[in-house]
């Protein structure tokens, strides 16, 4: 059932990619921000909480998708990437984990890439629910009853905008869209997506449901289908850090130089992470770290730090509202030390 490391555990490796963070400014696509923090002292800081965090057990795994129940509850990597191309990464940074519920935040990106945003709006919204983010009475009392696009209901009608002439041309779009962002080719974990689609009873009701109220765009269980898929691509943190990194750095991939998302998108999308992204657990993330984040059950949280980069951490163990406890201690403590809350006027160099 588990899925191979091809890494060794617990193997510490730190990329040295170019020089100093805050220094090397290569193409016009690869910009360091005039504010952001010098190298060394990015990478003393991300170890710090790598070291101090390492041996935390608090929460537990997922357990309502039975593969993510028995996946290594001790497997812990951390990856940042800068939008000059500088990369750091620690532990276990090629073990491939399910995207889960952070594949929302580029299948939202993909559908505003055909719709825009004004569309994307209309017909799913961005509100928070101040529920459960499986929650079927937001689904009935929202007056959008979509709520907002990364939550489960609104996330499926979301996955139900993608065109295509069949479901399986629509998954091949949304995989290679998540793949550009990553610049990697990334894969479905196959034991993930049956272990879900055997399960997710939940998801096909809220997409009934959303039938009801005509809130989903395509066959219902057809985009719960192509939504279980989409949260069963395997990332490893590298490559989560990228796709994080692509959204700070205005839609460009900083790695490969493509342009991923259309520039005028980003804003929308970094809201509804901000005030969704970690479901219940939102509003103290925003309070107490104030950036841009989504998490999935898999395991991993991504951060962005507009025009600096991101950081993504992979630990199993979740909170009660399903958010990974040691990706949150890992991100709180970089995000506070190197002074990169989005709130606060340090994050832009004023002191
Ligand atoms: O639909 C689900 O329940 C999962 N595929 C994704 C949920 C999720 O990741 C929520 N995360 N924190």
């Amino acid at each position: 059932m588990f899925r191979k490391q091809i890494n060794t555990r617990l193997m510490v490796a730190i990329f040295v990619a170019s020089s100093f963070i805050s220094l090397s400014v290569g193409a016009s696509s690869q910009k360091a921000s005039p504010v952001a923090p010098k190298r060394e002292q990015v990478e003393a800081i991300v170890k710090e909480a790598y070291d101090k965090f390492r041996s935390d057990t608090s929460g537990k795994n997922a357990d309502y998708i039975p593969y993510l129940a028995q996946v290594d509850s001790k497997l812990f990597g951390v990856a940042l990437v800068t939008t000059d191309k500088q990369e750091i990464a620690l532990g276990d940074i090629s073990y491939s984990f399910s995207i889960q519920s952070i594949s929302k935040v580029y299948t939202l990106a993909l559908a505003m890439e055909e719709l825009g945003p004004d569309k994307v709006f209309e017909r799913i919204g961005s509100e928070p629910t101040g529920r459960a983010f499986n929650s079927v009475q937001g689904v009935v009392e929202m007056p959008t009853h979509t709520a907002n696009p990364l939550v489960n209901a609104g996330a499926i009608a979301t996955t139900s905008l993608i065109s295509g002439k069949d479901a399986n041309e629509k998954w091949n779009k949304i995989l290679d869209f998540y793949s550009r962002a990553a610049g990697e080719k990334l894969t479905l974990i196959d034991e993930v997506y049956k272990s879900e689609a055997a399960t997710n009873t939940g998801n096909k009701a809220l997409s009934m449901l959303l039938a009801k109220y005509d809130r989903i765009y395509a066959d219902p269980f057809e985009s719960v289908d192509i939504y279980t898929k989409q949260c069963s691509v395997g990332v490893n943190v590298s490559q989560l850090a990228r796709m994080g990194a692509t959204l700070a750095n205005n839609g460009v991939n900083p790695i490969t130089g493509e342009q991923v998302i259309k520039r005028e998108n980003i804003p929308y999308i970094l809201s509804a992470m901000m005030m969704a992204g970690l479901y219940d657990g939102s509003g103290g993330w925003a309070w107490h770290v104030g950036l841009p984040s989504k998490s999935g059950v898999g395991g991993g949280i991504v951060s962005v730090v507009p025009g600096k980069g991101a950081i993504a951490v992979f630990a199993p163990r979740l909170d009660d509202a399903g958010n990974s406890v040691k990706a949150q201690k890992v991100i709180t403590y970089v995000a506070q030390k190197l002074d990169l809350n989005l709130y606060s006027p340090r994050s832009v160099g004023l002191n």
